[in-house]
């Protein structure tokens, strides 16, 4: 199989327009941009719809995604375009300036009785999430006696699914040159 997907040889055909099409419909809805380098890229995710929905060309895949009937399948086109790279305490730096720069004000607001809310907007499996929560447990070990809360949401309800679950493996924990217990001190 060819690996140019605009080639005609390609399994199935992605030309640069219809690359354009769907890269517009996926920024629109998930705010994901897609330059002209990532065509290979969607070629190779989205090949494995065409195929699952039987269809011959990509030309029939914008067409349904863009129609009525499509609105199911927008959604499994966004969560295979994706990149769900995560672990605990990922970007350290993010964690170091959350502990030091936030963390202070928000324990002292919820001891005086305030509203705490924080969000993990694409929170993947969980482990951002998790780690916000692991912070604030070392800091404020009765954190439960007080009105904070960690919202974690994403577009991709697998992932999402994962992190609903909470269950990880020690090689999860394990990923880091610096163990988890360092970004608790
Ligand atoms: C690279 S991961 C980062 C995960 C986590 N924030 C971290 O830093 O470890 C990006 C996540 O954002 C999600 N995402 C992308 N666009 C989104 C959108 N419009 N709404 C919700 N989640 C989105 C993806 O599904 C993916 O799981």
């Amino acid at each position: 199989m060819d690996n140019d997907p605009s080639s005609p040889t390609s399994e199935f055909n992605l030309s640069l327009e219809q690359f354009h099409e769907i890269a517009q419909v996926v920024e629109r809805m998930t705010g994901i941009n897609l330059p002209d380098r990532k065509h290979a890229l969607v070629y190779s995710r989205l090949a494995r719809r065409v195929r699952a929905l039987g269809m011959k060309s990509f030309a029939d895949y914008t067409a349904f995604v863009k129609g009525t009937d499509g609105t199911e399948e927008l959604f499994k086109m966004a969560e295979a375009l994706t990149t769900n790279v995560t672990k605990f305490f990922r970007e350290d730096h993010h964690f170091e300036h959350f502990k030091t720069q936030l963390l202070p004000r928000l324990i002292s607001s919820a001891r005086s009785g305030g509203r705490v809310r924080i969000r993990s907007a694409g929170c993947s499996s969980g482990q951002e999430p998790y780690s916000i929560a692991l912070c604030i447990l070392a800091a404020l070990p009765d954190a439960r006696s007080y009105d904070i809360k960690i919202l974690a949401t994403d577009i991709n309800t697998q992932v999402l699914a994962t992190g609903r679950r909470g269950v990880y493996s020690v090689e999860d924990l394990q990923f880091h040159s610096r163990q988890p217990a360092q970004f608790l001190d």
